[in-house]
């Protein structure tokens, strides 16, 4: 491969200019085996959040971060493959009861998820927050697995997409994970490593996501259903809200526990009308369903024998977690004190806004403020109140579980701010806000 100069080429985007495919794939395969220090790669990543990337550069981004290590080959496999992916939210463990509820119905998932990346929750995290449970699988354990459960979850190891792993890891510590082209490369490059079959991606739109508003989440949508044509995969993207966070439950284990409850046919109302809007549209593209009713009746049929539930326990036992957990979540761990934050007044919830939830995650030590930081499983924020409930002052808005007095306060400093209370309630706002396909 040429060598090229990464001030002239990190200059020539700063200032707008184009990369062509064999430079784009240079910077590419340069990070990923050290050759460019996290220095050059930060400055080259800031000059695509200001200046975006180009159709081919998009193209040739995403080619050479697939290609950055081994891709799947599951064309052996009997099932359909199909999987599904979130853009991030805050509270967003759709991932973990969906995979397994899906699989359970016949539909081989596949799954390669991320980490917490700025704000948000990463379903790597949240997974990793049962004890022994490993994301790490090599590609010949996760072909095996996937014949036999029809689902793993598991993040991009050494061989899988390097790339994304490395880069992910450096935009999250860089202030340079807002940008369509990134986002659009990441996701696309894990999945089309995958060999799926097809792809529902879960678009989320509103303050606790990377897209603010449901234009530039059907920009993201329409590039990435772009790019999954250009390689034959079928790829149908919804977008959700993320105004406030989905669910009750924002933390590693907490997830964990609020996803055991959907597979359990409980949840709150949102988290679980999202994990079956996505599930439907899965057995839909496997063939499993011929039409959203019946795909309803089957996903209701494995909730209610526990079919699901079934399938998460042998995913858990299969990548060397301790299975009991779902049959108790206090085997997860759990933080030493509590806190409760109470409502100063009475009224309706106008706003529980999710990204200063996930902030205040972060600093509460859920999530990482830099790159090598480790995070605390066991630390979360239950919410009590969301949009449109009523609240009593002095009752809690929310349950703050901590392990470290700074980081509480730190968290503390800014929860307060995520509610707004009315007089009134304020009229509703859709969850689900559109789809492209
Ligand atoms: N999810 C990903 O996998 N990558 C991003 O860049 C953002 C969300």
């Amino acid at each position: 491969m040429t060598d090229y100069s990464m001030p002239e080429l990190i200059a020539r985007k700063r200032d707008g200019g184009e990369l062509n495919a064999d430079e784009v794939a240079w910077i590419v395969t340069g990070y990923t085996t050290g050759k460019i220090p996290d220095y050059q790669m930060s400055a080259f990543l800031m000059a695509v959040v200001c200046r975006g990337m180009s159709e081919p550069e998009l193209a040739a981004w995403t080619e050479a971060m697939l290609h950055s290590g081994e891709v799947l080959e599951l064309s052996a496999m009997t099932k359909a493959k199909v999987d599904k992916h979130s853009t991030g939210g805050v509270g967003d463990k759709v991932s973990i009861p969906l995979a397994p509820l899906v699989a359970s119905c016949g539909v081989a998932v596949p799954m390669m998820s991320g980490r917490g990346l700025g704000h948000t929750g990463g379903t790597l995290d949240k997974l990793e927050s049962i004890p022994g449970f490993r994301t790490d699988i090599s590609p010949e354990r996760f072909v095996a697995q996937l014949e036999e459960v029809g689902v793993v979850l598991a993040g991009q190891s050494e061989t899988l997409v390097p790339a994304d792993r490395a880069i992910y890891a450096l935009r999250d510590a860089t202030a340079t994970v807002p940008s369509i082209p990134l986002i659009v490369s990441s996701i696309m490059s894990k999945k089309l490593a995958e060999d799926l079959d097809a792809l529902v991606l879960d678009v989320k739109v509103g303050s606790g996501a990377f897209m603010k508003t449901k234009e530039d989440a059907e920009t993201l949508a329409r590039m990435m259903v772009a790019i999954g044509a250009r390689h034959g995969t079928t790829v149908v993207a919804h977008l959700t809200d993320m105004s406030q966070p989905l669910g009750r439950e924002v933390g590693n284990a907490n997830e964990i526990r609020e996803s055991l409850e959907v597979l359990r046919g409980e949840g709150p109302e949102d988290l679980v009308a999202v994990v079956l809007l996505l599930a439907e549209e899965m057995l839909m593209l496997g063939g499993v369903a011929p039409t959203r009713d019946a795909a309803r009746n089957r996903l209701e049929v494995a909730l209610s024998a526990g079919e699901g539930l079934e399938t998460f326990r042998r995913v858990i036992a299969e990548q060397g977690g301790n299975p009991d957990v779902v049959d108790d979540p206090a085997l997860l761990p759990s933080p030493e004190h509590l806190h409760e934050l109470l409502a100063p007044r009475s009224g309706f919830v106008a706003e529980c806004d999710a990204l200063t939830v996930g902030r205040a995650a972060v600093r509460l030590g859920a999530g990482r403020a830099r790159k090598d930081d480790a995070i605390d499983p066991a630390v979360g924020i239950t919410i009590h109140a969301k949009r449109g409930e009523p609240v009593t002052a002095g009752r809690p808005l929310a349950t703050v579980g901590w392990n470290d007095r700074e980081q509480l306060d730190a968290c503390l400093e800014l929860l307060a701010g995520a509610w707004e209370i009315a007089d009134e309630p304020r009229p509703e706002r859709p969850l689900v806000l559109g789809e492209v396909r």
